[in-house]
């Protein structure tokens, strides 16, 4: 195998996250357009699709080096919503957590001698992640300086981030 067992486990688990990440970003899109937010809405569609766009890089990473590979099932996904902060800090934690799961691939990848993953993990997903955790710090930002306040958030949240 082109990639060692532990790395495949990594690919895998990272796959899954990232299918829970699509998920609950669905999840939370219909939460906001069942709200009347139907823009903020559209705007964690949008991210959804990013985050099948990195379940697939993953997919197609092991298909070009040829390793056969089992799908995992993707766990329930819950979101409730409690408030802008709340939002923004579940979305902060969110990308911050997939930031250091992918730090595992490319770590084990120098562990391996792994170049070619640790070459393309980083310059895929892991750049991809500056924006990722920059967006959800701006969405956190947001909800902070209008004190949890909907009508507020949703205002500039319009102005800054759509
Ligand atoms: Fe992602
Ligand atoms: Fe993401």
């Amino acid at each position: 195998m082109n990639i060692s067992q532990e790395m495949l486990n990594l690919f895998i688990r990272q796959i899954i996250h990232e299918d829970a990440n699509k998920n609950l970003y669905l999840k939370i899109s219909s939460v906001l357009k069942n709200m009347g937010l139907n823009k903020i809405g559209i705007f964690f569609a949008e991210q959804a699709d990013g985050e099948y766009g990195h379940k697939k890089i993953l997919i197609d990473y092991l298909n070009d080096r040829n390793v056969n590979f089992e799908m995992g099932s993707i766990p329930e996904v819950n979101y409730e919503f409690k408030g802008v902060i709340d939002l923004g800090t579940i979305y902060v934690e969110r990308e911050k957590g997939t930031t250091s799961m992918l730090k595992d691939i490319t770590h084990l990848a120098l562990m391996d001698g792994d170049d070619l993953t640790y070459q393309h993990i980083m310059e895929t997903l892991i750049k991809e992640q500056i924006e990722e955790e920059s967006t959800s710090q701006t969405v956190l930002d947001i909800a902070n300086l209008a004190q949890d306040d909907i009508f507020k958030f949703s205002v500039m949240f319009e102005q800054n981030l759509l």
